[in-house]
């Protein structure tokens, strides 16, 4: 599958629910309201969809939410697209989670093919992370990512640098990492949706924020690429991969391989645009062969870039939908 600019689109990620047991502050609004079951995506549809879309083209699929963990029949969607890869239709099934439930979840996840997962940790201080997830345990988290890592899954650390919030936790983390032998990756904070907070205020550069790394070390750029837009480094005497993701301080969206199925059924072409099909609705009439058009059709209305540094300085719309319903 090509876009209009002829950018080879081979990643789907999938939010399978909007909901979330931690309400981060960058991410959701205090109150937040979320959707009514009956407008999820169900386990079938999901299976459907995901197996029309690999016959296009799709070798990567990431889980994301909301908290993929959270939704109840999470064992069975990860025990059918584990199959996608265990026959050679997926290269890869991947997911990003808060890590809270991974005590429970990690073995059956390990078992159905996922090699690698992404947990999002802002801090390794108890009270700040309580702070930014609004009361969640950080005890629970680490011991998850343990699980996981006993599991034989490969553990990426998420990391949102926040001005003024996280910047002395970076060493910390950074040193966790190499000692836990995890990646890092550090992101910076997009405008998505009304949080309450001024985005403005609370962005920092990645540049700026891993400045407290690159003082005392040499990064050495690496040419190990995922499937996703960080762009890595190791930090040797550390012995720590680095990434980092820079929506708006160094954009990247000319490589952009994705698509986004939204908790709700529609393609997003990309998470700082608008444009979408509803393929829920087209598949509910219609039956599962409406991907098919309207695969095309999303394909053609995906945008070069997205608009988030005009966003963030006023002079475009913030967009309303926040990043746990079309899925980080
Ligand atoms: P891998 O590289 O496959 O490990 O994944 P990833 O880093 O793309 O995935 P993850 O879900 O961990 O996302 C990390 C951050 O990157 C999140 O804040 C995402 O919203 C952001 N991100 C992922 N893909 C895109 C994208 O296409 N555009 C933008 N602007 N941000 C993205
Ligand atoms: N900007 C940047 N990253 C965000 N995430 C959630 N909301 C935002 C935002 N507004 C991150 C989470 C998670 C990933 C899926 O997206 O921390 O790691
Ligand atoms: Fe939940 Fe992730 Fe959003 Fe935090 S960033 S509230 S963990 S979906």
């Amino acid at each position: 599958m090509q876009d209009g600019f002829g950018r080879k689109i081979d990643y789907l990620r999938i939010s399978v629910t909007d909901r979330c047991n931690f309400r981060c502050q960058y991410c959701m609004s205090e109150k937040m309201t979320f959707m009514p079951k009956s407008e999820l995506l169900t386990l079938e549809e999901i299976t459907l969809i995901a197996e029309r879309f690999i016959g296009h083209g799709i070798r990567k699929i990431r889980l994301t939410g909301g908290e993929p963990l959270v939704r109840r029949d999470m064992g069975d969607v990860i025990q059918r697209l584990g199959r996608k890869v265990q026959s050679g239709e997926l290269e890869e099934l991947t997911m990003t989670t808060n890590g809270s439930l991974l005590e429970e979840y990690a073995d059956h996840i390990a078992n159905h093919n996922v090699r690698r997962i992404n947990v999002s940790m802002d801090t390794l201080n108890p009270e700040r992370f309580r702070e930014i997830t609004r009361g969640a345990d950080i005890a629970q988290v680490l011991r998850g990512i343990d699980a996981a890592k006993n599991a034989g899954i490969r553990v990426k650390i998420n990391m949102v640098g926040l001005r003024d919030f996280n910047e002395t936790d970076l060493l910390p983390m950074a040193e966790y990492c190499a000692r836990e032998g995890h990646d890092l990756t550090v992101i910076e904070t997009m405008p998505l949706g009304d949080v309450g907070a001024d985005r403005k205020l609370e962005h920092i550069p990645a540049e700026e924020f891993i400045a407290p790394l690159t003082r005392e070390y040499d990064l050495e750029p690496v040419g190990y690429r995922s499937a996703g837009p960080a762009r890595y480094h190791m930090v040797r005497p550390l012995g720590l991969r680095l990434g980092t993701i820079t929506p708006l301080s160094q954009n990247f969206c000319d490589g952009c391989n994705r698509l986004r199925l939204t908790t709700d059924g529609k393609i997003f072409m990309c998470l700082g645009h608008n444009a979408h099909v509803d393929l829920r609705s087209a598949v509910r009439n219609e039956g599962i062969e409406a991907v098919d058009r309207l695969l095309q059709k999303a394909l053609k209305l995906k945008p070069l870039r997205h608009e988030f540094n005009a966003q963030l300085d006023g002079s475009a719309d913030i967009l309303e939908r926040h990043m746990n319903v079309t899925g980080g």
